[in-house]
């Protein structure tokens, strides 16, 4: 009898199967139902270029996601692929337990892209071990800081999405990504999130009061400052509805970490690299945090990176005369010399061609255009820069769109040739915000294909 391995000589599974058997067979995808997939196959997409992506069938979409809020250049850009065969010919791989200069180099670039004083760079593979890096970076730092305290508590905020990785899931405040992975890591607490449109402090009342920010305070005094060691918080709240922070929301969440002696985590996971307006979407405000996580734009996904940056304070508590305050953590992979390339490659892009700018400029006729689309179902349109949520309602009462009519539209999108997203298991019964996210390379005209493709599905009838 022929064993398993035989097999593959006698009959290469590859040559027999197409791509969609196979993956219907083998492959596991994230957040997907496998039973019944075979009736609603996931998109296989097999080439793309600048906006546009190309499935299996010949089909062109206009990428409203930038893949994963990631593929902030645009796809095809020849120039980071040249600079990875280059790099991968000359040096394939070496590990940070000693040095290459892709990785100093790009450390190097993004301290000149960053405030001064905040310029100390820990790559790993992805957004999730970013945060991990920074919660463990967080927690060593705040003991070696202040001994005889043990100050190991994290708030973060509800519908905050922070990664899949057991620490960053226990930070994400999205309770249907996390409850059947429960208990997790102990020590994460959480906040409301800015979100003027159900805000219980005030919804009621124009502009924003900042209770929600207040919050956190509360939760420091209570929990006693000696336990907290910091606070995390996305710019923009993304993939869990799309909330930005409102004017002086940061400010005031510097001011309570200062107060207390408690260190500020700023996830610019999707918010880094132009997404938001600007370069980093800390620059809307007049804070800097102490540290800060970054992934997707940093490469534009064209190879995975990520980067966790702590300024030179906490950077400091790391060098005590004893062995044991350093930071005790390896990854194989993490600052992969060709990621770091491509991380070099697609900064200089993203500089020349300063995208954060035109990301402002699409961004805002983006929202001022969809906010003029007459609708029964939309509730609100909100975002900032090329990152934008519009949260669907089935009456004056802001009843959430039912999760199956959310799918039919995200279909009738497709249909149309355009992808969007959607704050999927975010909030129980709270998943009905569409969600755009295209590359910042986006021009007018693809701009208008977006509001006339929505005015189509959402539009009066
Ligand atoms: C704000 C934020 N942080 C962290 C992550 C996790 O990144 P990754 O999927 O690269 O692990 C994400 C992913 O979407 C994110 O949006």
């Amino acid at each position: 009898m022929a064993t398993f391995r035989e097999n593959i000589v006698i009959m290469p599974q590859t040559v027999a199967c197409s791509n969609r058997d196979l993956d219907l067979k083998h492959l596991w995808h994230g957040n997907l139902q496998h039973r019944g997939l075979e009736l609603r196959p996931p998109l296989e997409v097999t080439s793309a270029d600048g906006c546009y992506v190309v499935d299996s069938e010949g089909r062109r979409y206009l990428d409203g996601m930038a893949g994963l809020f990631c593929v902030n250049v645009g796809y095809g850009r020849r120039e980071i692929v040249d600079a990875v065969a280059t790099q991968m010919s000359q040096l394939a791989y070496y590990p940070l337990t000693q040095s290459h200069g892709p990785a100093a180099q790009l450390a190097g670039r993004l301290a000149e892209l960053l405030p001064p004083g905040l310029g100390r760079v820990f790559f790993t593979n992805s957004g999730s071990e970013a945060v991990e890096t920074a919660f463990k970076m967080a927690r060593q730092c705040a003991r070696q800081m202040h001994p005889g305290e043990n100050r190991y508590k994290i708030v973060a905020r509800h519908r905050g999405y922070h990664g899949f990785t057991m620490g960053a899931l226990s930070a994400t405040g999205q309770s249907v990504r996390r409850a059947a992975f429960e208990p997790l890591v102990p020590g994460f607490l959480h906040v409301p999130p800015p979100d003027p449109y159900r805000c219980s402090f005030c919804c009621k009342q124009p502009g924003c009061s900042l209770v929600c920010a207040d919050e956190i305070e509360r939760v420091i005094r209570m929990e006693g400052p000696e336990t907290v060691a910091a606070v995390i918080a996305e710019p923009v709240i993304g993939g869990g509805g799309v909330f930005p922070a409102p004017d002086g929301y940061l400010e005031r969440l510097r001011a309570i970490c200062d107060r207390y002696g408690v260190l500020l985590i700023l996830d610019e996971v999707i918010t880094g690299f132009g997404r938001t307006g600007k370069l980093f979407g800390f620059e809307h405000s007049g804070i800097r945090p102490d540290i800060l996580t970054f992934a997707k734009g940093l490469t534009s996904a064209y190879l995975p990176l990520g980067a966790t940056v702590a300024s030179e304070q906490v950077f400091a508590a790391f060098q005590e005369e004893s062995d044991s305050s350093k930071f005790v953590q390896v990854s194989t992979f993490g600052g992969h010399p060709s990621s770091c390339a491509a991380a070099l490659a697609n900064i200089e892009i993203l500089t020349r061609e300063r995208l954060w700018e035109n990301s402002a400029t699409l961004g805002a006729y983006l929202l001022e255009q969809l906010r003029g689309i007459r609708s029964p179902w939309i509730g609100e349109v909100r975002g900032r820069g090329l990152l934008i949520g519009m949260e669907l309602v089935s009456d004056e009462n802001k009843t959430p769109l039912p999760e199956p009519r959310m799918v039919q539209l995200l279909g009738e999108f497709r249909e149309a040739g355009l992808l969007v997203g959607r704050n999927v298991g975010s909030a129980p019964g709270y998943c009905n915000v569409l969600i755009l996210s295209p590359p910042l390379i986006l021009s007018r005209e693809h701009a208008d294909t977006i509001v006339a493709i929505a005015t189509q599905a959402l539009g009066r009838r």
